[in-house]
């Protein structure tokens, strides 16, 4: 007999553990110290002072046991490694794109990308929203980085399916106005820097039927693209019963080029690429990355990583690795959301984002609510979250040099792949719910120093009152 069972309501990891690292479990009293200690800091903690390290889901992957059989047989041949011979394949399989570039990471494919296409002042790079390192790369040639989000992203708790969507509307009004400006359109899948929100098929066709009667090449940042393919299947009827890789490679023929982040969804510690459908173009990234990156067919990387990265990028197509990996963020959401703490809707795929402006609205602004949260997480449960919010993106009046506030208040808890378990989700939940009820006992931070850029990373504080 089969017996016909109802569907599990638990979720499982499709995997088991061959290898463990422990995780230190410090008292709330040490872990207010080593803060304290740290000017209230979270990026200058020692790691082993962190129960769950939720400070980005970026090279902190587990790697598979097949992974790590890669790394035993990577081949370190200065140039033509058949270790690079697999990765090129992988990366062209996935893709079909035929020229493929390894970098050390994500950020120096878009340094090189930006530097070879000759970017300059007057010109314009448009997207869906730029990341940080991207819109950086572009700005320091001189160029404009033009961030065009569709609408349903403002409203924070609209369950719109697909809010990494770029505005079409906006970018046929801008490429009417001015199209000669525009050197390139980037849309980045999924969009991390509005939730982690995935990008439709559809509006990624449109945007491409846009761009290409006027020559304005269409780039993919795929950091998460198998997440973004995922995503597509799940709420886009058209792809219901296709496989994820199907849905990759229709992605992917839809552009002139890709630039990855491998440290995300290919399940790497380091690494990245360029793959270019334009010969020439490549042969230009080419050419300027022995000054910095090394030989094309190493890219800064060993041997051994791009073995790994050839094996991350099969395994992150895994379909049960993506129903769990999908589920198990939602569920971490929810479960947040249902102690009474609001968080971005829908919930994206690699992350949580707390709305700590509207958690804690006794705490204005300039007194960093995002900070007060990201130190509570910490001090009450062990777990390090970022700011992003008037600490991280706030500007400065270029005229009276005034502090001005960042959009919103947010607190990401981004999760690292295959690395903490349900139980470990069920722990945190169950604390953040205890935190929830203590928010209104919550203070502001001011800052005890800065850097002039990226303070961020290196300012310490104050608690207030
Ligand atoms: N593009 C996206 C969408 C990213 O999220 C990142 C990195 C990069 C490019 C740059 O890649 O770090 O390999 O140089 N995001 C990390 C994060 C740092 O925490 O979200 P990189």
């Amino acid at each position: 007999m089969t017996p016909d069972l109802p569907p599990a309501k638990t979720i499982i990891e499709p995997f088991r553990i061959k290898s463990v690292e422990p995780i230190r479990l410090l008292s709330a009293a040490e872990r207010c110290r080593v803060l304290e200690e740290a000017g209230y800091n979270l990026f200058k903690l020692r790691s082993q002072d962190v129960t769950f390290d939720l400070l980005t889901d970026s090279g902190t992957s587990a790697m598979s046991a097949r992974q790590w059989a890669g790394i035993m047989v990577g081949d370190e041949s200065y140039a033509g490694s058949p270790s690079f011979q697999r990765f090129e394949a992988a990366v062209q399989g996935l893709t079909g794109l035929e020229n493929v570039i390894p970098t050390h990471q994500g950020r120096s494919a878009e340094f090189l990308l930006m530097q070879a296409l000759r970017l300059t002042k007057g010109d314009v790079v448009i997207g869906n929203t730029h990341f940080d390192t991207t819109r950086a790369n572009i700005e320091h040639t001189g160029a404009l980085a033009l961030d065009l989000p569709c609408q349903e992203t403002a409203d924070t708790q609209s369950e719109a399916p697909f809010k990494g969507n770029i505005d079409l509307d906006a970018l046929a009004r801008f490429l009417q106005k001015d199209s000669r400006s525009v050197r390139l359109l980037i849309m980045t899948v999924t969009n991390n820097s509005v939730g982690g929100q995935p990008v439709s098929m559809e509006n990624i066709r449109r945007a491409r039927r846009i761009v290409e009667p006027l020559g304005i090449p269409m780039f993919l940042d795929v950091a998460r693209f198998a997440e973004n393919a995922f995503f597509i299947k799940k709420r886009e009827k058209e792809f219901e019963g296709r496989h994820v890789r199907e849905i990759a490679r229709e992605m992917f023929s839809l552009c002139d080029g890709a630039l990855m982040s491998a440290k995300k969804d290919a399940f790497g510690n380091i690494g990245g690429f360029l793959a270019i459908r334009n010969p020439e173009l490549a042969e230009s990234v080419r050419s300027l990355m022995v000054i910095t990156e090394g030989f094309p067919t190493y890219g800064g990387l060993a041997g051994r990583d791009l073995e790994a990265l050839a094996i991350g990028l099969e395994e992150i197509l895994d379909e049960d690795y993506l129903t769990y990996r999908l589920r198990s963020t939602e569920y971490f959401g929810e479960g947040i959301r249902s102690a009474g703490i609001p968080v971005i809707r829908p919930i994206g795929g690699h992350a949580v984002y707390i709305d700590a402006g509207a958690a804690l609205p006794h705490v204005p602004w300039r007194e960093y609510p995002g900070q007060s949260l990201s130190v509570a997480l910490y001090n009450g449960i062990g777990i390090r979250s970022v700011e992003v919010g008037s600490i991280m993106l706030g500007s400065r009046d270029p005229v009276t040099g005034e502090e001005q506030p960042a959009p919103r208040e947010l607190v990401r808890l981004a999760i690292p792949r295959r690395v903490y378990t349900q139980s470990h989700v069920d722990y945190m939940v169950e604390m953040i719910g205890h935190l929830a009820k203590r928010l209104g006992e919550l203070r502001g931070y001011a800052f005890t120093w800065q850097a002039p850029v990226l303070r961020h990373f290196t300012a310490r504080f104050k608690p207030l009152g």
